[in-house]
C-alpha cells in the first residue's frame, strides 16, 4: 500500500471513496445527503458508527467514521477510525480511497503524526490474506493506495509523519503476510530466507547458522527442542548499522514456526494456530524493513532462534537434562514450554554485541492470555527504566504493554532437583515463570521481555481488524527505537 497526499478542499477531491474521520456531536455540512441523516438523528459519530453515503459531489461515496467524543481522542482512536475506514474501502473493492479528519475529530495531534497513526491504520484496516486462495469466493483487490486530505499549513509536517507511516505499513504489512503462512510453507529456514532477503534489499548485514553451526555454537537448549523435527533449526543474526560504532539494542523473537507441543503434546483444538508461534520473530523481521526504509542513526542487532517443536522418536523427553549456550543445565518438565529453551540460548549469544538494551518478543504462555486476555502485552524485565520506556513506546504505538512482577520470591518456582533451572513451574504465575526462565540467562544488560501470546493474533474480527495476525511488535519496536536514535 502506498500513501499520497493532498491538500485540496474537501468538496473537490475526485475519489471512489472519501473517508471522514468525525467526532460526535460535530459531524460535518460536507453533503446534503449527509446532513438529511445527521439531521434526521440517524448518525451522530460515536466511537466506529459510520454512515455511507452516494452524496451528490466530486467523491462517488462518503463514508463518515466516528471517533467518540473529543475529548477522547488518542493515536489510537484515530488509528482506530483509519483502519474502519480502510476495511471498508476494502469491502467496497475500491483499490484506493482518501482520508481525511474533521478539526474536531483530530484531538491534539500534531500533523506529523496524525498523518503516521493515518496510514498506520489504514494499512491495518486494509490487510487481507489472499495469497494462498486460489478461488477466492467474492475476490476483492488490495487496497493500493490511500491519499490523506490534509491542510496546506501541515503540508511539511504531515510529510515528515508519511514517511514513518509509510515504513511502519511496510513493516507491518511484511509481518503479517509471515505470520499467516502455514507451518508447511513457513519453516525454519524459510524465515532465514526472508531475513537474507530483507538484508540484501536494504544493505545490511545477515548471517544465518545452520544445524551444524549452532551446535557448534553450543546451543543445546535450541537444538534439543529442534531434535524432533525433520526441518532443521536455524539461528539468524541480523545486524543495522545506522549509527557508527555505539553498542547496538539486541531485538529478539521467538521463531517457533510451528509449536505441536512436542511429547507435552498440545490438544488438538486450535492447534493450527500455532503457526503464530513465531510472531515474535515476524515482529523483529518487520522492525528491520522499518529500519531499512527508514535508516535512522542507531545500530540494531536482531537475533532469532528458529525451530518447529513436534514429538517423535528423537524428540526431547520430559525429565531430559540439556545444556544451555550459557552453560547452565536446564531440566525439561515439559516439552511444549520450548520458547523459552531457544530464547535462552539467543539471549546468551547476545552477550557478544555488549547491547544498551535488549527487548524480547514471544508467544510465551497461555497465562498471559488469562491475566491480559488480547488488549494487552505482558511485561517483565530486570531494569526499571528500560521496563518505562518499552512501556512508553507501546502507548505511542497503541501496543499496550502492562507489567508483571519479577520479584525474588518467584524464582523458587524453577528450582530443579537435578539441573540449575526447570523449565516449568506448572500453572502457577505461569508468564512470570516464564520471565524469570529468561532472565536466569541474562548476563549483563537492561532486558525487557515482552509476551505477545495474548495479542499475536485475533480469533476473530473486529471493525477495524481481521481475523488473524495482528503484527504486534512493530510498532512498538519502531517507535522505541525512533526515540532512542533522537529522530
Ligand atoms: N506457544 C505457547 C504459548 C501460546 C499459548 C501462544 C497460546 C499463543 C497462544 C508456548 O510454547 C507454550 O506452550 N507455553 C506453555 C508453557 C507451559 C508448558 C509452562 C503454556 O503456556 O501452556
Ligand atoms: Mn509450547
Ligand atoms: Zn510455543
Amino acid at each position: 500500500m502506498k500513501s499520497l497526499m493532498s491538500t485540496k478542499p474537501l468538496e473537490s477531491v475526485e475519489t471512489p471513496l472519501l473517508a471522514l474521520i468525525v467526532a460526535q456531536g460535530s459531524t460535518t455540512a460536507i453533503d446534503p445527503g449527509v446532513e438529511r441523516a445527521v439531521a434526521a438523528g440517524d448518525y451522530k459519530g460515536k466511537k466506529d458508527e459510520t454512515l455511507l453515503v452516494y452524496g451528490s459531489g466530486k467523491a462517488q461515496r462518503i463514508l463518515l467514521v466516528g471517533i467518540g467524543k473529543t475529548n477522547e481522542i488518542t493515536r489510537s482512536s484515530i488509528r482506530r477510525a483509519a483502519a474502519i475506514a480502510a476495511r471498508r474501502a476494502r469491502g467496497l473493492g475500491t483499490k484506493t480511497f482518501s482520508l481525511a479528519v474533521t478539526k474536531e475529530a483530530r484531538g491534539s495531534l500534531g500533523a506529523a503524526e496524525l498523518a503516521q497513526v493515518l496510514i498506520e491504520g489504514a494499512a491495518q484496516g486494509g490487510w487481507q490474506f489472499t495469497e494462498l486462495k486460489k478461488q477466492p469466493e467474492d475476490p476483492k483487490p488490495d487496497i493500493e493506495s490511500v491519499e490523506l486530505v490534509i491542510e496546506a499549513a501541515d503540508k511539511e509536517q504531515a510529510a515528515r509523519g508519511r514517511r514513518i507511516g509509510d515504513a511502519i505499513a511496510a513493516g507491518y504489512l511484511f509481518t503479517r503476510n509471515l505470520q499467516m503462512l502455514p507451518g508447511n510453507v513457513c519453516t525454519p529456514s524459510y524465515l532465514a530466507e526472508q531475513a537474507q532477503k530483507l538484508a540484501a534489499a536494504h544493505g545490511f548485514k545477515a548471517t544465518v547458522l545452520d544445524k551444524a553451526q549452532i551446535k557448534k555454537e553450543g546451543m543445546g537448549a535450541l537444538l534439543a527442542v529442534a531434535q524432533g523435527s525433520a526441518e532443521e533449526p536455524r539461528f539468524i543474526v541480523l545486524e543495522y548499522q545506522g549509527g557508527g560504532t555505539g553498542a547496538p539494542i539486541a531485538l529478539i523473537g521467538k521463531g517457533v514456526t510451528f509449536d505441536s507441543g512436542g511429547i507435552s503434546i498440545k490438544p488438538a483444538a486450535n492447534m493450527e494456530d500455532m503457526k503464530f508461534d513465531k510472531s515474535g520473530a515476524t515482529a523483529v523481521l518487520g522492525a528491520f524493513e522499518v529500519l531499512g526504509r527508514l535508516k535512522p542513526k542507531i545500530n540494531v542487532v536482531g537475533l532469532i532462534p528458529a525451530t518447529e517443536n513436534l514429538p517423535s522418536g528423537t524428540a526431547m523427553k520430559p525429565g531430559d537434562v540439556v545444556k544451555s549456550h550459557l552453560g547452565k543445565t536446564i531440566e525439561i518438565i515439559n516439552t511444549d514450554a520450548e520458547g523459552r529453551l531457544i530464547l535462552c540460548d539467543a539471549l546468551s549469544y547476545a552477550r557478544r554485541f555488549k547491547p544498551v538494551a535488549a527487548i524480547d518478543a514471544a508467544t510465551l504462555t497461555g497465562a498471559v492470555v488469562i491475566a491480559l486476555g488480547h488488549h494487552a502485552i505482558g511485561m517483565l524485565g530486570n531494569d526499571e527504566p528500560l521496563l518505562a520506556e518499552v512501556r512508553d513506546a507501546g502507548e505511542r504505538a497503541g501496543e499496550r504493554c502492562w507489567p508483571l512482577p519479577l520479584w525474588d520470591d518467584y524464582r523458587e518456582l524453577l528450582k530443579s532437583d537435578v539441573a540449575d533451572v526447570k523449565n516449568s513451574g506448572g500453572r502457577a504465575a505461569g508468564t512470570i515463570a516464564g520471565a524469570w526462565f529468561l532472565r536466569e540467562f541474562v548476563d549483563g544488560f537492561p532486558w525487557v521481555h515482552l509476551d505477545i501470546a495474548g495479542t499475536a493474533y485475533l480469533e476473530g474480527e473486529g471493525p477495524s481488524h481481521a481475523k488473524g495476525p495482528t503484527a504486534i511488535g512493530v510498532r512498538l519496536f519502531t517507535e522505541f527505537l525512533l526515540k532512542r536514535a533522537g529522530a
